[in-house]
């Protein structure tokens, strides 16, 4: 691993580093490069901009690793709000939770029955229900939670980081029960024997599991492909072998985050493939930052400079 990605994704954990960032202004500048804003409100509002571009959106409030119960169910509490403000604003948006922000750390049980409850309220939305994946310790469980809440929500998906080696079986496992697949890279600080540490590796890996997905079979079981990634050369191979083996562009779809890429987005949109951004929102955007960083370190002499400086 590139030492400056590592140290960026060790940061990610740090309490001190955290406290330091959320107090400074220039900090909290360059973070609005990737999120709207802090609030619901902030997160709808851009919501509805990229409807006007023809771009979906997939909103997630920012948190992870939430160890007490009470704050857990409020998480699922403001996902039954944000649902809400979805169907009154009849926006083609989906929403994305993090396991761990809805009470993993605290055992599976309080994840699943969290989860339950977003997901009996997001049914009613058209979209899919999405679940992140985290750092690999989390992958059993997160899929242990997945099979638990399936039956309450018939689009309920799953990220899977094609880094991990694991990630083509789990994949086999996903198409035979139909369910929607969200392939990304892999944003965790992992051990060569989990992940592999080339990057080249990794596209690759990442381009078969988009093509697995697109298959006849996985496709006639319900399995759906969302390709999560900024990586232009890559969306065009995935397109361009999907174009070629005749699968409808409105059968599978690709997504990025919120602020980069975005002529890209626009490209899509405008090329008639289905595209969503990503929309984080929320005060706790010390960590989701860091890795943001990590994934392209060019803004980080400014950002450091914010941290430290006077
Ligand atoms: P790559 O890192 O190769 O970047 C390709 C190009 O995109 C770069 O050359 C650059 O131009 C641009 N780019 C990428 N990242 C950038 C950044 N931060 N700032 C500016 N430009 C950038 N991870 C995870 O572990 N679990 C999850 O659940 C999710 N969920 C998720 C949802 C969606 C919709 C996306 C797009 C991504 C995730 N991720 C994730 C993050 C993912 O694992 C990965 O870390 C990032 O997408 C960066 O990898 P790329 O695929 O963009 O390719």
């Amino acid at each position: 691993m590139n030492p400056l990605r590592g140290m960026l994704l060790a940061a990610s954990d740090s309490p001190w580093l955290r406290a330091q960032a959320e107090r400074r202004r220039l900090v909290r500048r360059a973070v609005t490069r990737f999120m709207p804003g802090e609030s619901l409100d902030d997160a709808l509002a851009a919501a509805k901009a990229l409807a006007a571009q023809r771009l979906g959106t997939i909103l997630t409030h920012l948190g992870e690793n939430v160890r007490d119960a009470a704050e857990a169910r409020a998480v699922a509490d403001h996902y039954l709000e944000v649902v809400r403000r979805i169907r009154d604003g009849a926006l083609d948006a989906e929403v994305s939770v993090k396991l761990t922000q809805l009470g993993l750390d605290l055992g599976e049980v309080v994840a699943i029955e969290n989860l339950a409850r977003v997901a009996d309220c997001a049914r009613t939305l058209p979209g899919r229900l999405w679940i992140d994946m985290e750092s690999s310790a989390y992958v059993d469980r997160t899929f242990g939670v997945l099979r638990a809440v399936r039956d309450r929500h018939p689009r309920l998906g799953v990220a899977l980081q094609a880094y991990l080696y694991r990630s083509a079986a789990d994949l086999e496992t996903l198409i035979a029960s139909g369910t929607s697949v969200r392939i990304v890279k892999g944003a965790y600080r992992e051990p060569a024997s989990v992940a592999m540490p080339r990057k080249a590796d990794v596209d690759d890996n990442f381009f078969r599991l988009c093509v697995r997905l697109l298959a006849e079979d996985a496709r006639g079981r319900g399995a759906w492909l969302t390709a999560g990634t900024h990586d232009s050369a890559l969306i065009a191979r995935i397109a361009a072998a999907a174009d070629a083996a005749g699968v409808p562009r409105d059968a599978y779809e690709f997504a990025m985050l919120y602020g980069i890429q975005r002529l890209e987005q626009a490209r899509l949109a405008a090329a008639g493939h289905r595209c969503r951004v990503l929309v984080s929102y929320g005060s706790y955007w010390f960590p989701w930052y860091m890795r943001r960083l990590a994934e392209r370190p060019a803004n980080v002499l400014f950002v450091l400079r914010g941290v430290f400086g006077h």
